[in-house]
């Protein structure tokens, strides 16, 4: 399964937020996407794993610009890569 969603005001937005504190019950194997306009996005990371039965798989974080430009092949490659069995990671640009 992958949760994805985008960050507002430094947090995991409001309805990703309701949708992981309604009991769902979540599948050991998760992998993260945030997008972002350019903050970091490690206190949302944090707020989904939370509610994660297990810690993600793999996390991926855009940035808008990237998201329009198309320019996240890789960063994607290496995410789906991860989550279909290596270690934990966060990929993309944290800038
Ligand atoms: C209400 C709101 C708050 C936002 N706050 C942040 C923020 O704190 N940091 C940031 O990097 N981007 C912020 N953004 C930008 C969004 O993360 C970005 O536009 C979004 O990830 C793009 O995905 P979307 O087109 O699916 O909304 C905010 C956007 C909105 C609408």
């Amino acid at each position: 399964m992958i949760v994805a969603a985008p960050l507002w005001a430094g947090h995991l937005a409001t309805p990703m937020r309701a949708f992981l504190v309604g009991n769902h019950k979540l599948p050991e194997k998760v992998g993260l996407v945030l997008t972002r306009g350019g903050s970091s996005p490690d206190t949302a990371f944090t707020e989904m794993e939370a509610h994660l039965p297990a810690p993600a798989k793999a996390k991926l974080t855009l940035t808008e610009k990237e998201v329009k430009a198309g320019t996240f092949t890789e960063p994607l490659k290496a995410f789906v890569a991860e989550l279909n069995g290596a270690t934990d990671n966060t990929f993309g640009r944290q800038a």
